[in-house]
């Protein structure tokens, strides 16, 4: 299942880091039906309504835009801290490699709302984790998160679901 994909999905050896392998979704953007077909299955996964869909920057703007269509939601921008020109509220989270801020504008959901997170792959959680945070505190329902690529060695899917999310992705 998703063989298809994960050919389109290139590895980068020594990215950005010595003993890094890089899972490059590049390749797979470049493909008119590769990306076509990620849309769908992503979309057949969701589960129930959804308000907004929330993509982390910069690689999950892509797919949260595209997926946010068919599901008839907005899109709500988690960006790297200092970005946003309102009023925000913002969470350190560790990365695989290195440590990083993320924000959203106070003001981007209303209480209740529905929101899916998705970023194109999830490795150590730590980004998902923090914008499930973020999200919470601005008042938000968050309980599904899509990501098209999981590292699974990495955990982060398994501490997200330990939060009570369902989760899924496409590749493994
Ligand atoms: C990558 C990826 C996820 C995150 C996953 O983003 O797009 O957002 O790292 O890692 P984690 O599960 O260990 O937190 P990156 O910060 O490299 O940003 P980019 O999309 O702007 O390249
Ligand atoms: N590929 C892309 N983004 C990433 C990776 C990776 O292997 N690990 C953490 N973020």
């Amino acid at each position: 299942m998703n063989d298809d994909l994960k050919a389109l999905i290139r590895t980068i050896p020594d990215f950005p880091k010595p003993g890094i392998q890089f899972r490059d979704i590049t390749t797979l953007l470049l493909s008119p039906t590769g990306l076509a077909t990620t849309i769908e299955r992503m979309a057949a996964a969701v589960d129930g309504p959804v308000d907004l869909v929330a993509g982390v920057e910069a690689r999950g703007f892509l797919f949260a835009a595209a997926l946010a269509v068919p599901l008839n939601a907005g899109v709500l921008l988690i960006r790297k801290d200092g970005k946003l020109p309102g009023a925000t509220i913002a969470e350190d989270y560790a990365l695989e490699y290195g440590q990083d801020r993320i924000a959203i504008h106070a003001d981007a959901c209303a209480p209740g709302a529905r929101v899916l997170l998705v970023d194109d792959l999830i490795a150590t959680g730590g980004t998902a984790r923090a914008a499930v945070r973020l999200l919470r505190k601005a008042g938000a329902s968050v309980t599904q998160a899509q990501f098209v690529v999981d590292l699974p060695d990495l955990g982060g899917a398994d501490l997200l679901r330990g939060e009570g999310l369902s989760v899924s992705s496409l590749v493994a």
